[in-house]
Protein backbone atom coordinates (compact mmCIF):
# COMPACT_ATOMS: atom_id res chain seq x y z
CA UNK A 1 0.00 0.00 0.00
CA UNK A 2 0.74 3.41 -0.80
CA UNK A 3 2.09 5.81 1.81
CA UNK A 4 -1.45 7.91 2.70
CA UNK A 5 -2.44 10.94 3.74
CA UNK A 6 -5.78 12.66 4.38
CA UNK A 7 -6.12 13.52 1.02
CA UNK A 8 -2.58 12.35 -0.61
CA UNK A 9 -0.77 9.60 -1.43
CA UNK A 10 2.86 8.99 -1.59
CA UNK A 11 3.83 6.77 -4.19
CA UNK A 12 6.69 5.31 -6.56
CA UNK A 13 7.79 7.27 -9.51
CA UNK A 14 7.17 5.72 -12.73
CA UNK A 15 8.20 6.91 -16.46
CA UNK A 16 5.14 8.98 -17.37
CA UNK A 17 5.96 11.03 -14.01
CA UNK A 18 8.81 12.68 -15.89
CA UNK A 19 7.57 15.17 -17.77
CA UNK A 20 5.69 16.65 -14.84
CA UNK A 21 9.12 16.58 -12.94
CA UNK A 22 11.01 18.34 -15.54
CA UNK A 23 8.38 21.17 -15.29
CA UNK A 24 8.26 21.21 -12.02
CA UNK A 25 12.21 22.12 -12.60
CA UNK A 26 11.44 24.74 -15.21
CA UNK A 27 9.66 26.53 -13.22
CA UNK A 28 11.23 29.56 -11.67
CA UNK A 29 8.27 29.70 -9.22
CA UNK A 30 8.61 25.83 -7.99
CA UNK A 31 12.00 25.63 -8.01
CA UNK A 32 13.47 26.61 -5.05
CA UNK A 33 17.03 26.54 -5.81
CA UNK A 34 18.83 28.72 -8.18
CA UNK A 35 22.27 26.00 -7.60
CA UNK A 36 19.64 23.99 -9.90
CA UNK A 37 19.46 26.36 -13.07
CA UNK A 38 19.26 26.91 -15.90
CA UNK A 39 15.29 25.92 -16.57
CA UNK A 40 16.12 23.31 -19.49
CA UNK A 41 15.55 19.68 -18.22
CA UNK A 42 14.31 17.75 -20.45
CA UNK A 43 12.00 14.40 -19.80
CA UNK A 44 14.95 12.12 -21.18
CA UNK A 45 17.21 13.89 -18.29
CA UNK A 46 14.72 12.81 -15.88
CA UNK A 47 14.14 9.33 -17.34
CA UNK A 48 17.88 8.92 -17.46
CA UNK A 49 18.23 9.71 -13.50
CA UNK A 50 15.04 7.48 -12.92
CA UNK A 51 16.71 4.65 -15.09
CA UNK A 52 20.35 4.97 -13.44
CA UNK A 53 18.56 4.19 -9.85
CA UNK A 54 19.56 0.74 -9.58
CA UNK A 55 17.82 -1.64 -7.18
CA UNK A 56 19.11 -2.27 -3.31
CA UNK A 57 17.64 -3.22 -0.31
CA UNK A 58 20.19 -0.66 1.38
CA UNK A 59 19.17 2.64 0.59
CA UNK A 60 19.54 5.80 1.97
CA UNK A 61 17.03 8.10 0.05
CA UNK A 62 13.87 7.82 -0.76
CA UNK A 63 12.08 9.77 -3.69
CA UNK A 64 7.95 9.56 -4.09
CA UNK A 65 5.15 11.66 -6.45
CA UNK A 66 2.47 13.02 -4.32
CA UNK A 67 -0.96 12.16 -5.94
CA UNK A 68 -4.18 13.47 -5.03
CA UNK A 69 -6.24 10.66 -3.19
CA UNK A 70 -9.44 11.17 -5.23
CA UNK A 71 -8.22 12.49 -8.71
CA UNK A 72 -4.81 10.81 -9.25
CA UNK A 73 -3.54 14.16 -9.89
CA UNK A 74 -0.12 14.62 -9.75
CA UNK A 75 0.71 17.48 -7.13
CA UNK A 76 4.60 17.23 -6.66
CA UNK A 77 7.59 15.65 -5.49
CA UNK A 78 8.65 14.51 -1.88
CA UNK A 79 11.99 13.04 -0.86
CA UNK A 80 14.01 11.86 2.12
CA UNK A 81 18.53 11.71 1.57
CA UNK A 82 21.88 11.24 3.32
CA UNK A 83 19.77 8.59 5.64
CA UNK A 84 21.50 7.60 8.55
CA UNK A 85 19.87 4.82 10.06
CA UNK A 86 18.14 5.36 13.13
CA UNK A 87 20.03 8.81 12.95
CA UNK A 88 19.14 11.91 10.77
CA UNK A 89 17.85 12.04 7.07
CA UNK A 90 17.11 15.73 5.26
CA UNK A 91 13.95 15.68 3.58
CA UNK A 92 12.65 17.84 -0.01
CA UNK A 93 9.69 18.62 -1.73
CA UNK A 94 8.37 20.54 -4.04
CA UNK A 95 4.22 21.25 -5.64
CA UNK A 96 2.91 22.85 -8.61
CA UNK A 97 2.01 26.34 -7.57
CA UNK A 98 -1.97 25.77 -8.28
CA UNK A 99 -1.45 22.97 -5.12
CA UNK A 100 0.03 26.15 -3.04
CA UNK A 101 -2.03 26.85 -0.08
CA UNK A 102 -4.44 23.74 -0.07
CA UNK A 103 -2.81 21.63 2.89
CA UNK A 104 -1.60 19.28 0.16
CA UNK A 105 1.74 19.78 0.76
CA UNK A 106 1.73 19.33 4.85
CA UNK A 107 -0.65 16.65 4.33
CA UNK A 108 2.14 14.81 2.26
CA UNK A 109 5.06 16.35 4.69
CA UNK A 110 2.83 14.40 7.81
CA UNK A 111 3.08 11.45 5.85
CA UNK A 112 6.92 11.55 5.34
CA UNK A 113 7.44 12.35 9.27
CA UNK A 114 5.23 9.85 10.64
CA UNK A 115 7.25 7.20 7.86
CA UNK A 116 10.45 8.68 8.91
CA UNK A 117 10.11 8.75 12.23
CA UNK A 118 7.80 5.49 13.32
CA UNK A 119 8.91 3.15 10.27
CA UNK A 120 12.77 4.18 9.77
CA UNK A 121 13.10 5.39 13.55
CA UNK A 122 15.20 8.25 13.24
CA UNK A 123 15.94 11.01 15.29
CA UNK A 124 15.70 13.88 13.58
CA UNK A 125 14.43 15.16 10.16
CA UNK A 126 16.24 18.08 8.61
CA UNK A 127 15.87 20.35 5.90
CA UNK A 128 17.70 23.27 3.88
CA UNK A 129 15.61 26.29 2.68
CA UNK A 130 16.63 30.09 2.52
CA UNK A 131 14.67 33.25 3.64
CA UNK A 132 13.29 34.16 0.46
CA UNK A 133 10.96 30.88 0.42
CA UNK A 134 8.13 32.02 3.30
CA UNK A 135 6.38 29.14 2.36
CA UNK A 136 8.36 26.30 3.00
CA UNK A 137 9.24 28.12 6.02
CA UNK A 138 5.83 28.52 7.39
CA UNK A 139 5.11 25.34 6.45
CA UNK A 140 7.79 23.26 8.31
CA UNK A 141 7.04 25.33 11.29
CA UNK A 142 3.13 24.31 11.11
CA UNK A 143 5.06 20.89 11.50
CA UNK A 144 7.34 21.64 14.25
CA UNK A 145 10.43 22.03 12.48
CA UNK A 146 12.74 24.81 14.53
CA UNK A 147 15.64 27.43 12.72
CA UNK A 148 18.84 24.97 13.11
CA UNK A 149 20.87 27.55 11.82
CA UNK A 150 21.26 29.87 9.25
CA UNK A 151 24.37 31.15 6.47
CA UNK A 152 23.30 35.22 6.25
CA UNK A 153 23.58 35.79 2.46
CA UNK A 154 24.43 32.60 0.88
CA UNK A 155 21.76 32.42 -1.68
CA UNK A 156 21.23 34.09 -4.69
CA UNK A 157 17.81 34.06 -5.98
CA UNK A 158 15.72 36.49 -8.08
CA UNK A 159 17.78 39.24 -7.83
CA UNK A 160 18.27 39.27 -4.27
CA UNK A 161 20.30 38.00 -1.49
CA UNK A 162 19.08 35.73 1.12
CA UNK A 163 20.15 33.30 4.04
CA UNK A 164 20.52 29.94 3.92
CA UNK A 165 18.76 28.53 6.36
CA UNK A 166 18.80 24.90 8.33
CA UNK A 167 15.62 23.82 9.87
CA UNK A 168 15.56 20.18 11.84
CA UNK A 169 12.50 18.15 14.10
CA UNK A 170 13.74 16.26 17.31
CA UNK A 171 12.76 12.67 17.82
CA UNK A 172 11.08 14.23 20.93
CA UNK A 173 9.55 17.05 19.70
CA UNK A 174 7.60 15.26 17.15
CA UNK A 175 6.45 12.97 19.64
CA UNK A 176 5.50 15.82 21.74
CA UNK A 177 3.13 17.15 18.72
CA UNK A 178 1.96 13.88 18.56
CA UNK A 179 0.20 12.23 21.90
CA UNK A 180 -1.33 9.98 20.15
CA UNK A 181 1.72 8.09 19.02
CA UNK A 182 4.14 6.48 21.52
CA UNK A 183 7.88 6.40 20.77
CA UNK A 184 9.10 3.03 21.57
CA UNK A 185 12.43 2.83 20.77
CA UNK A 186 14.99 3.15 23.77
CA UNK A 187 17.11 6.51 24.15
CA UNK A 188 20.55 6.46 23.14
C1 LIG B 1 7.25 24.84 0.03
C2 LIG B 1 5.91 24.32 -0.42
C3 LIG B 1 5.94 22.79 -0.55
C4 LIG B 1 4.86 24.71 0.68
O1 LIG B 1 3.60 24.33 0.27
P1 LIG B 1 2.39 25.38 0.40
O2 LIG B 1 1.14 24.72 -0.07
O3 LIG B 1 2.79 26.62 -0.29
O4 LIG B 1 2.38 25.57 1.99
P2 LIG B 1 1.17 25.94 2.92
O5 LIG B 1 0.24 26.92 2.22
O6 LIG B 1 0.54 24.70 3.47
O7 LIG B 1 1.94 26.64 4.14
C5 LIG B 1 2.66 27.82 3.94
C6 LIG B 1 2.66 28.54 5.26
O8 LIG B 1 3.63 29.54 5.21
C7 LIG B 1 3.08 30.71 5.77
N1 LIG B 1 3.62 31.90 5.14
C8 LIG B 1 4.47 32.72 5.74
N2 LIG B 1 4.79 33.72 4.92
C9 LIG B 1 4.14 33.53 3.77
C10 LIG B 1 4.09 34.22 2.54
N3 LIG B 1 4.77 35.34 2.31
N4 LIG B 1 3.32 33.72 1.57
C11 LIG B 1 2.60 32.62 1.78
N5 LIG B 1 2.64 31.89 2.90
C12 LIG B 1 3.39 32.35 3.91
C13 LIG B 1 1.60 30.64 5.56
O9 LIG B 1 1.00 31.34 6.63
C14 LIG B 1 1.30 29.20 5.54
O10 LIG B 1 0.85 28.78 6.80
P3 LIG B 1 -0.74 28.85 7.18
O11 LIG B 1 -1.44 27.82 6.35
O12 LIG B 1 -0.74 28.50 8.63
O13 LIG B 1 -1.20 30.21 6.90
C15 LIG B 1 5.47 24.91 -1.79
O14 LIG B 1 5.25 26.31 -1.63
C16 LIG B 1 6.51 24.66 -2.88
O15 LIG B 1 6.54 23.58 -3.48
N6 LIG B 1 7.39 25.63 -3.16
C17 LIG B 1 8.42 25.50 -4.19
C18 LIG B 1 9.50 24.49 -3.85
C19 LIG B 1 10.07 24.73 -2.48
O16 LIG B 1 10.22 25.85 -2.05
N7 LIG B 1 10.41 23.64 -1.78
C20 LIG B 1 10.90 23.68 -0.41
C21 LIG B 1 12.36 23.80 -0.37
S1 LIG B 1 12.89 23.09 1.15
Amino acid sequence: MALEGKNVILREQRPEDMQFLADLRNDLVTQAWSKTLPTDYTERMFLTQFEQREFSYDRDDGRFMIERKESGESIGYISYSGLEPRWNVTIGIMTAKKFWGTGAAVDALKVLLLFLFEELGVRVVRLWTHTGNPRAIGSAEKLGFKLSFRQRESIFKGGNLYDNVSMDLLREEYYALHPALEDKLPDL
